[in-house]
Parts: C-alpha cells; structure tokens; sequence
C-alpha cells in the first residue's frame, strides 16, 4: 500500500476581499514506504501548498490527501514538517540537545533513553560537541541540521521537507544533501522533498515530479536511477544527469516557467 495518496487536489485560496487564488490547479499522485520523491517547480507555483495540504495544515478545496490508507483531515501523528524558514522554527531559548530531546517529548518520550536518543541523532547530523551550544550561536547550516535531527526525533514514517536547504551557501547545501542521503538509507524514512533546484532533486531523489506554473499540475515523471550511494562529483559528472537536467531544463521553458 502507498504511504502516500494525493488525489486530484486542487487549492483556492480566498482573500478577504473576495479575490480568489487558484495554488494548485490539480495533482495526483503516489509515494510508496522508503522512497525519496521530490517536487521541482517554479517559484509561487504551489509547492508549499501542497506540502501544507498534505501535512493536514491547509483544507483542499477539493480532492484527497490519503495517509496509509485513511484520508487526512489534520495532522497526521506519522509525519513531520521541516519548514522552508527553519530559523524560525527552531526554539531559540531551548539548546540543541533540548531541540532535539524535544521531538522525542512530543512522542511522550522523557526518559534517560531520550537523551542518549538525541544524542545520538545530533552525532548522526554531525554535530557532536555542540549539544549544549543555543540556535543563534550556530551557523545557518548547523541549524538546520538541528532542524532535521528534531523532526528524525520523531521517527515519522513520511518527512516532508519544504526546500530545506534554500537559503544556505552552495557549498554547506552540498554537505547537508549527503547528510540527508545517509540518514535516510540509515534510518528507512520516507522522505518527500520540494525544491526549485533541479539538480539537487536529481541528487537525491528517486522519482522527481515536475510541476507546471500556478495553478500548478504535474507536467511530467522522471524516475532517477544512479546508483547509491551517491557521490557529488561523480553522479554529477554522468552524461544521464546532464541529460535529465537539460531534459527538465526545456520542459519547465516550454511551459514558459519560471
Ligand atoms: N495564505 C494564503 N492566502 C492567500 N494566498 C496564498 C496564501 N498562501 C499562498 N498563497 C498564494 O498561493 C500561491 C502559491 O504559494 P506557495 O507559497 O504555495 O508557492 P511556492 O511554490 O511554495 O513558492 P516559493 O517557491 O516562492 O516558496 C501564490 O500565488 C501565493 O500568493
Ligand atoms: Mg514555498
């Protein structure tokens, strides 16, 4: 059975004017247990819409979102969220180990185990050492790696992550890429993922799902095979990634995107 179901959403947003905002025209689709599936599209094309529709956060204006077989009508307790503004998200007045410790408090988690837990999760994310260390005593990319170390504390089945790494240096994003790449073939979680980089979806995804211009639709599905585990140079440096790439490249002109 999918994880995940997305049946012919569609979202209006509705202003107080009575202006109306068509987000997502209309998108089906499946994620099956283990995989690692992104959405690459423009910008203001939906894609935080519909990670919100389907982390229960938003109402579809129509359509169906369907979590291991029982249709979404708030939050489902398998899954979590790591915002597009993760330095928003994180608690300011809690150190890293407290972040972390807290997804596990939130599973009713408050043992001695928890802590060995989030420490263990914090070493995992590459950050041993820093555990008593507060978020604005970080870097931007050592916070979201607490961002993602709370949300594994949770041990969802299905993470949704919205553009993650969009606002950190090309370099750190690299590293925090195969970070996620290990975590997810360590730990089996299912991972669905939105950027507007396509060759960061490439990177990392099994399945990628091209969205058109808001109202945004699935234009195309590309199923992305290199082997794992992969390598930033070398995968990058194949004649199929290339390919992929100018391939989705056309596609999102033709659609005269972004
Ligand atoms: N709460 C809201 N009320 C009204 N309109 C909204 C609301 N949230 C988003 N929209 C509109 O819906 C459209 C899609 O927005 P959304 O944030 O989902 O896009 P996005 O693809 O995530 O963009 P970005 O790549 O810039 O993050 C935009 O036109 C936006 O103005
Ligand atoms: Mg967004």
């Amino acid at each position: 059975m999918p994880i995940l179901e997305v049946q012919n959403l569609s979202k209006t947003y509705r202003q107080m004017g009575g202006e109306t905002t068509l987000a997502i025209g209309d998108i089906s689709c499946k994620v099956e247990p283990g995989e690692f599936v992104s959405f690459v599209g423009p910008s203001g094309c939906g894609k935080t819409t519909l990670l919100m529709s389907i982390a229960g956060l938003i109402a579809p204006s129509t359509g169906k979102i369907i979590v291991h077989g029982k249709e979404v009508s708030g939050p489902p307790a398998n899954l979590i969220l790591v915002f597009q503004e993760f330095n928003k998200s994180l608690f300011a007045w809690r150190s890293v180990l407290g972040n972390v410790r807290f997804g596990l408090e939130a599973r009713g988690n408050h043992s001695r185990e928890s802590a060995n837990k989030a420490r263990s999760l914090i070493e995992l994310v590459g950050l041993k050492g820093f555990e008593n260390h507060y978020p604005w005593e970080l870097s931007g990319g050592m916070q979201q790696r607490v961002a993602i170390a709370r949300a594994l504390a949770y041990e969802p089945e299905l993470l949704l992550m919205d553009e993650p790494f969009g606002s950190l240096d090309a370099l750190t994003r690299l590293e925090l890429e195969d970070t996620l790449l290990k975590l997810w073939e360590e730990l089996g979680t299912t991972i669905l993922f939105i950027t507007h980089d396509i060759e960061e979806a490439i990177y990392l995804s099994d399945r990628i799902w091209l969205l058109s211009r808001r109202p945004s639709q699935i234009v195309e599905e590309l199923a992305i095979d290199f082997a794992r585990p992969r390598d930033q140079i070398t995968t990058r440096a194949e004649a199929r990634f290339m390919g992929i790439r100018n391939r989705i490249y056309q596609r999102i002109n033709s659609e005269g995107a972004p």
